[in-house]
């Protein structure tokens, strides 16, 4: 290379390293994260209003059966939310001072040695960052490309914004044998999701060797990102952006992809208004992304036994229903099954996490993916992972976890299959 290509390209080399360490451009610089604890129903219907209702307020998730709620709290909007929070009675304590720092702490700039691998065919994956979504991509290219009798890429679909939503299948071949979906990043700020996908890939794919039976007698089919435009928006635009990036026809843009499948859609914890971040979609399956990630799904539906999708956070291991209080007729089957792999998961270094059904243990919300998965394409095992942690970070956990809940969820993961190709 003559030296002015070497400068050109070092200076390529520094220009994406700045984008991708860039902050995104919303600023939530003075934000708190409150949790506040509710004494009753009562109390916890009026947070819930409070939430709706007031502008820069967020509710970012509930814990222990919604007695405890964490809120988003913008510094123009901590006057009121205080005022009428003491007024009420309820008692609330800070746990993240501002927002924007654990932002910033969150995920180290790139190594320099990894600016060299931008242009190489590998792939550009470390488990010590976020990656963007080309990252993501290029990992299962690379699992394809370098292990093709075990993996098959397939491009299901596009994004809104043209984005390719690749799916990878492991399968040693053979007859049809039980499969295994898994998914993460329906939500786009949920990083942690996609990270830690990538990380089952990982073991299943590269490490196979320790633990064979895993695809001897199973298949898989991974999707990382269900919703990359929405994860792209986040790293570049707006930390904690939710929603898909569909056009829309309003002044609002994106739909929550989690309130958009066919299932009781817009029953109950949607919202019809396309500004809400739990917008449901002008119809079920409205998003390119969902409706050609459950049309892959039924073209499988007779080897799809299991459904396990990642969401953070709140470490919960979530069992349908999500939109009603009542559990289906099998649900000890699912319970059991579920129990299997909380407990490998919870092996690993004592993280806890609660077992049961959304409805029960988070809010009441229809549209989503696990209660399609069962309802809707006849998965009887569906579940949703909340990943961790409880609040310390919430959506913004810094990148020293990726491995960390990686090791744990993979062993969930696996003590659930072992207790399935066993028992069921
Ligand atoms: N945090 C997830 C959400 O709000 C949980 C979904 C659980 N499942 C359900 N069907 N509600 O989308
Ligand atoms: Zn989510």
């Amino acid at each position: 290379m003559s030296a002015r290509l070497v400068a050109v390209a070092v200076l390529l080399a520094a220009a994406v390293a700045a984008e991708e360490a860039a902050t995104p451009e919303v600023s939530y610089e003075h934000f708190r994260l409150l949790r506040v604890q509710v004494a009753d129903k009562e109390q916890m219907a009026a947070v819930f209003r409070l939430s709706m209702e007031l502008d820069g307020v967020q509710l970012w998730a509930t814990h222990n059966m919604s007695t405890q709620l964490d809120l988003l709290v913008a510094p123009t909007a901590w006057t009121n939310i205080t005022t009428e929070l003491n007024q009420s009675g309820i008692k609330y304590s800070i746990i993240i001072e501002n927002l924007q720092d654990s932002i910033r702490n969150e995920n180290p700039p790139m190594e320099p040695e990894e600016e060299e691998w931008e242009n190489r065919s590998g792939h550009r994956l470390t488990w010590k960052r976020y990656h963007h979504y080309k990252d993501i991509e290029s990992y299962v290219d690379y699992l394809a490309n370098t292990y093709p009798e075990i993996c098959q890429m397939e491009v299901i679909g596009q994004t809104s914004e043209g984005r390719p939503l690749k799916v990878l299948k492991i399968s040693t071949g053979g007859a049809a044998k039980p499969a295994v979906w898994i998914d993460g990043g329906i939500h786009a700020r949920e990083w942690i999701a996609p990270a830690t996908v990538t990380y089952l890939l990982l073991q299943l794919v590269e490490f196979r060797h320790d633990h064979p039976w895993l695809i001897d007698d199973l298949d898989w089919y991974v999707l990382p990102v269900v919703n990359p435009d929405g994860y792209e928006y986040s790293h570049t635009t707006d930390r904690l952006w939710r929603k898909t990036r569909s056009a829309g026809d309003g002044q609002c843009v994106g739909v929550d992809a989690n309130r958009n499948f066919d299932s009781h859609w817009l029953e109950v914890g949607a919202s019809s208004d396309p500004c809400s971040s739990i917008y449901a979609g002008s119809r079920p399956f409205s998003e390119p992304e969902t409706k050609a990630m459950t049309d892959f799904i039924l073209s499988r539906r007779d080897e799809i036994k299991v459904y396990l999708t990642l969401h953070s956070y709140g470490q919960m291991w979530l069992v349908p229903w999500g939109y009603k209080a009542d559990k289906p007729d099998d649900y000890y089957d699912m319970y059991v099954l579920a129990e299997q792999g909380v407990e490998a998961l919870e092996r690993v270094r004592n993280t806890d996490y609660l077992l049961g059904t959304a409805d029960e243990l988070i809010y009441t919300s229809s549209g989503g993916s696990d209660d399609w998965a069962k309802e809707k394409a006849g998965i009887k095992y569906a579940y949703t992972v909340e990943l961790p942690d409880t609040g310390r970070y919430g959506f913004v956990l810094p990148a020293a976890h990726i491995e960390l809940v990686g090791q744990e969820v993979w062993e969930g993961v696996k003590g659930m299959m072992l207790y399935f190709t066993k028992n069921i």
